[in-house]
């Protein structure tokens, strides 16, 4: 694999700061962030005086722990543009998720929202090796969704050339990856097993490709996906992170140099880890939920926003800002078994490390009696898809699972292509209990 590390220059002074001078800035600009909210959006002030905090009281960054939190709901409730703080004609775009139930949620765009999300864009990007001159095929999803379109004005901004594929005619991708010879490529993890597994139907090497990293997202994925992907196609594989309701993809980045976890970008995004149970800041380094209060966001300010995902924060490496664990999973994604905790994460590792089983599975959830029960689908990859081999991979499955999860589960071991395959960010858990 190339050395794709920074050389001298390459990188914004923000990004070497001191820790003093990064929490100076964000103690400046929480206190906009609070105070713009506060004026401009009903519901904050009313949030803000039921709690008895008002911006003004904020005098260090501990005090942000007596702000109330904001959650995905608020963002239903004021469903289309409830929680906008500026006028209608300063907005610049909306985005939408759309859910799997109830109400889309929408979130708003100034102008200068747009430039600072393509600015931490085109530094995630740079954080992954790409440059001025690379090419870069973007498969993420152009639309509501902000996956797309995200990416998309971060490699414009970083002086790229952009490929504007979207998702979907896995053909046609390999097609474009050996004619355009991109260097980079941005899409799902799952996807990309999806275009991997296209170039193997082809009768194409991945490995002879130009690519030399991918900027996987928007979904959990494991170290051990990672070096399943970058095996295959002898690029290197980086993880980003974001949301739509903070801003998009981009908010927090792993540096390719290091692949130790996701640097935040701290200037504008101001992270904080909480007991999911009490709401109470963790200590230092402790797993919990991921919290985030936007420092300069113009058009829908997020003040303390509950993401529901999974992590712990560490010191800064590569870059001076805090980091993020890889996330293995979202509150709402723990699937609760007989009393056992499991993430689709932890059944993709033992996927992944069984040899003879390909890299896709599904998790079936149903209830065969009075208790829920699990039914993981996989596939065998070509050289063990006689049924003596398919047999013996269910028993191994199954076992791994038991030993290392803790629960007892059925394994169905289908021919190969008997899993649904992603054309985005996967459907891990197809829920079939009654009433689900
Ligand atoms: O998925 C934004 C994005 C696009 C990120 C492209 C990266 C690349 P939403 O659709 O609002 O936005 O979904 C956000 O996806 O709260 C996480 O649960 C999950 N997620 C996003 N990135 C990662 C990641 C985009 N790197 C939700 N690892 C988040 C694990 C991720 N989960």
């Amino acid at each position: 694999m190339k050395d794709l590390s920074p050389k001298p220059g390459d990188l914004e002074p923000i990004e070497t700061a001191s820790t003093d001078e990064i929490a100076a800035l964000q103690l400046k600009r929480v206190k906009w962030s609070l105070s713009h909210a506060y004026r401009n959006v009903g519901m904050y002030k009313k949030r803000f005086d039921d709690a008895g905090a008002h911006p003004d009281d904020l005098k260090e960054m501990g005090d942000l722990a007596r702000f109330p939190f904001t959650f995905k709901d608020d963002l239903r409730a004021s469903y289309p543009f409830g929680m906008r703080a500026v006028p209608l004609e300063d907005i610049a775009r909306l985005h939408a998720s759309s859910g799997t139930t109830g109400k889309p949620t929408v979130v708003v765009y100034t102008q200068n929202d747009i430039d600072v999300w393509s600015e931490t864009m085109a530094r995630s990007l740079r954080a992954s090796g790409l440059r001025r001159g690379d090419i870069v095929h973007n498969a993420y999803g152009y639309g509501l969704f902000t996956g797309g379109l995200g990416a998309h004005q971060g490699i414009e901004r970083l002086g790229a050339m952009v490929v504007p594929m979207g998702g979907g005619q896995t053909e046609k991708q390999v097609g474009f990856i050996c004619d355009f010879k991109p260097t980079g490529i941005m899409v799902t993890p799952s996807y990309m097993l999806n275009i991997l597994e296209q170039f193997e139907n082809l009768g194409l090497d991945p490995r002879d490709t130009s690519l030399q990293v991918g900027v996987f997202g928007a979904e959990p994925w494991t170290n051990s996906m990672r070096a399943e992907i970058e095996k295959a196609f002898d690029m290197h594989a980086v993880d980003i992170y974001g949301l739509s309701e903070i801003m998009g993809p981009g908010v927090a980045m792993e540096c390719v140099e290091t692949k130790d976890g996701l640097h935040i970008w701290e200037d504008h995004y101001y992270p904080e880890i909480i007991d999911p149970a009490t709401g109470e800041v963790v200590s230092e380094g402790e797993k919990g939920e991921l919290v985030i209060t936007t420092l300069t966001k113009d058009g829908m300010p997020m003040i303390r926003y509950r993401t529901r995902d999974l992590t712990r924060l560490r010191p800064g490496t590569a870059r001076s800002m805090r980091r993020i664990e890889k996330i293995t999973g979202r509150s709402d994604d723990m699937i609760i078994l007989r009393g056992v905790n499991v993430f689709p994460t932890q059944i993709e590792e033992h996927v992944l490390s069984t040899d003879g089983l390909a890299p896709y599975f599904q998790i079936e959830l149903f209830r065969p009696g009075p208790m829920d029960a699990m039914r993981i689908h996989v596939e065998a990859n070509a050289d063990s898809a006689d049924a003596r081999s398919r047999e013996a991979l269910t028993g191994k499955l199954a076992r791994r699972v038991k030993e290392m999860v803790g629960i007892s589960c059925e394994v169905v071991v289908n021919a190969p292509g008997g899993v649904p395959r992603s054309q985005g960010k996967a459907v891990r858990v197809v829920d079939n209990r009654p009433g689900k």
